[in-house]
């Protein structure tokens, strides 16, 4: 049997501290299942579509990684996918509270899934997709935050 975690997260966009986290996943897991929520109540900057296609392109190097949208719940995402595992970073002590609400509800929801927590290199644990956005929105260089194709695609799409 395969073992499939799935990645979830609004990916608005991906930051080098998604990467990190997927390349550390890559050696754990025959497969690593990354999930974009469509996540309208944060009204993202990038569609679905957008963000899915960005996302595939920055990982196109990954031959166990997949990218893959979803609007439901995601335990039903992570059932139809055959996987058990639901992946998610840790970058801070900040992360806690709301990862451990989040992971005590999908549990509730599906107990045959169990949630693993990674934490990316520490230079990255101050990154977030939304400081990213503020940054590029400024005019600032988000080169050192996201891939190439990421920066590019945040200059286009904020720009004036
Ligand atoms: N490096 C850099 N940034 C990271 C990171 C890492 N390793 N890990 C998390 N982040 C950042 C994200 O960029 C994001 O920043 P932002 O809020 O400034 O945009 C923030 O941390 C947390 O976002 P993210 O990891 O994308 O998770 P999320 O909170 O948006 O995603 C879902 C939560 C999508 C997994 C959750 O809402 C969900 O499961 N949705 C599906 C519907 C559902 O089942 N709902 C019921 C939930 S009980």
């Amino acid at each position: 049997m395969k073992n499939i975690a799935v990645y979830p997260g609004t990916f608005d966009p991906i930051t080098y501290g998604h990467v990190d986290i997927i390349q550390r996943a890559t050696k754990l897991f025959d497969q690593v299942v990354v999930a974009i929520a469509a996540s309208p109540k944060k009204q993202p900057t990038f569609s679905l579509e957008e963000r899915v296609a960005l996302t595939t392109q920055v990982l196109k190097s990954h031959a166990n990684v997949s990218v893959i949208g979803f609007e439901t719940l995601l335990t039903d995402f992570v059932k139809k996918q055959n996987a058990n595992i639901i992946l998610r970073g840790l970058r801070a002590v900040t992360d806690f509270d709301y990862e451990v609400q989040l992971t005590g509800m999908y549990r509730r929801l599906a107990p045959e899934i169990e949630s693993l927590f990674l934490m990316p290199s520490e230079k990255y644990t101050y990154i977030s997709s939304s400081y990213v956005r503020e940054i590029a929105s400024l005019g600032g260089d988000v080169s050192e935050f996201v891939p190439e194709a990421v920066a590019k695609a945040l200059k286009n799409k904020l720009r004036k």
